[in-house]
């Protein structure tokens, strides 16, 4: 059938995107033997075949060898610093990349397509459709299309000023944030701004300062730029502040900690800010989700604390209107302004133009805070949902935390020990539920404090109180053979 077929795809390129991801940590060296396919079968609670045919595109890719009768092994030459082999024999050669292409094989593509067969996906970032605000939409972008003659030239790469007059009202009623539509660049979404920072902020060797767990698109970027990134540890407070290493860059989550969900602390704000003047660094504030605050007070934003010009805030529409209209903004110091549009400039002119006014509109009209707080109750609801089940099924065997902001928990699962998360994953895709383990937010090979049990980031923005409770139930189910089957093995 093919949405089996379809499953056991997955299954198939999650254990390839394993092993990778082991090999790329160092976790595997170059020679390591893998486990046999019926042991990790069996591990898995897969059949043979599957595992196979993993182990067969690993060697066609060259991350493995085998020999006649031997165990599949780690294929020799390979290892964490060295080169990884193409995703196949007929892509480029990495060696004829740049020193950027190069470091780019080091991370793993995950597949975007959508799991169709999945009774519920807790994947996290996406939102629900239904929460889209299509009217509004639709007349604000047939409002730009008939009251004004779309104007078919190029615009300022920073945005246009209409949008940009209308964040800086937007960010002063929503956030306490004081700037001028200067200081704003409008962005293809949260991910090219932080591409602009590590392009003007970062040169190869120098040091980027961020949480551990954190945000994999932002550790990768600096890794692609070359930068060494310091993992610092968070705790129910956010990042620690107090020995931070000498850098010339912070990245952090302060309004709702990414993944863990802590709010920094007025004493580490304090403590972050006069370590970047002290240092000379700029930190980046990514509040990508401060529109979901649940149960507690509005916390000014760190850019509105710094007298200095070191705090670059960053902001997107990702999690209130679409992920897919990549659209975000940027609010610089001043003495920056000049060298973002510049970098604007060359890395695609500007952001397009209808979805700016569009968006410009919105905000203009009050539709767009009309909206956020619309999205902000259905996702109290959601939250409300998923905690309940959680209790209700599955009470003390899970650990919640990060739940008064944001749209997404980590869940810890008390009862199943963390080397069996990646299992845990593959058996609940297999039963039907999207679940996403925590452990690959972590740096690699970091020894950072977190409890020894499996976890998830369970995001719940796309679903239905129905499919939520459905998905805590599977959960639940799988939870149990896999404790079970941990406990016949031992
Ligand atoms: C920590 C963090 N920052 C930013 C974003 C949003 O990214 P973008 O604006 O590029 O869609 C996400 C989305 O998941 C996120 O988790």
């Amino acid at each position: 059938m093919a949405s089996d077929d379809a499953a056991q795809a997955r299954v198939t390129q999650r254990i390839c995107d394993t092993i990778k991801t082991r090999i790329a940590s160092g976790l595997l060296g170059p020679g390591d033997k893998l486990p046999s396919t019926r042991a990790l079968a069996a591990e898995w609670g897969i059949s043979r075949t599957t595992v196979t045919a993993a182990y067969e595109q690993l060697i066609a890719e060259g991350y493995v060898e085998t020999r006649q009768g031997a165990r599949a092994q780690v294929a020799r030459g390979l290892g964490p610093s060295s080169p990884q082999p193409t995703r196949s024999a007929s892509t480029t050669m990495t060696g004829q990349l740049s020193a950027f292409g190069r470091r780019l094989a080091e991370f793993p593509l995950p597949s975007v397509a959508s799991a169709p067969s999945l009774v519920a996906d807790f994947r996290y970032g996406d939102l629900s459709a239904a929460d889209f605000p299509t009217l509004a939409w639709r007349k604000a972008v047939t409002g730009v299309i008939l009251r004004r003659q779309p104007r078919l030239r190029y615009d300022d790469p920073c945005g246009s000023l209409r949008l940009r007059t209308a964040l800086q009202g937007y960010l002063w009623r929503a956030r306490g944030l004081r700037c001028e539509p200067e200081q704003v660049i409008v962005v293809n979404g949260s991910q090219q701004g932080l591409d602009l920072c590590a392009r003007l902020l970062l040169d190869p060797e120098d040091r980027a300062v961020m949480e551990n767990p954190g945000y994999t698109l932002a550790r990768q970027v600096f890794l692609a730029a070359g930068a060494q990134v310091a993992p610092v540890t968070v705790d129910g407070e956010g990042m620690r502040t107090d020995s931070l290493p000498d850098a010339s860059l912070a990245y952090v989550t302060p309004s709702h900690q990414f993944p863990l969900g802590g709010v920094l602390s007025a004493g580490r704000r304090r403590e972050l800010l006069a370590w970047a003047r002290r240092t000379g660094a700029h930190v980046i504030e990514d509040d990508y989700d401060s529109e979901y605050r649940f149960d507690i007070a509005p916390i000014p934003p760190l850019q509105a604390l710094d007298g200095a010009g070191r705090v670059i805030y960053l902001g997107t529409v990702s999690k209130t209107l679409s992920p897919t209209l990549r659209l975000g903004y940027l609010v610089v110091p001043k003495a920056l302004s000049e060298p973002f549009a510049k970098a604007k400039r060359l890395a695609d002119r500007h952001a397009p133009g209808l979805e700016q006014e569009a968006l410009a509109e919105l905000i203009e009209s009050g539709a767009y805070e009309r909206h956020v707080r619309r999205v902000r109750r259905r996702n109290a609801e959601r939250r409300m949902a998923l905690l309940a089940a959680l209790s209700a099924t599955l009470g003390d065997a899970v650990t919640v935390v990060g739940v008064e902001a944001g749209l997404h928990v980590v869940v810890w699962l008390n009862s199943v020990p963390r080397h069996q998360e990646e299992n845990l994953t593959v058996r609940a895709h297999a039963a039907g539920l999207g679940v996403y383990p925590v452990t690959p937010l972590y740096a690699p090979g970091s020894a950072a404090d977190r409890p020894d049990a499996a976890g998830l980031v369970v995001g719940y923005a796309s679903l239905d109180a129905r499919s939520i409770i459905r998905g805590v139930q599977i959960l639940a189910e799988v939870m149990d053979t896999v404790r079970r089957r941990g406990e016949v093995g031992r």
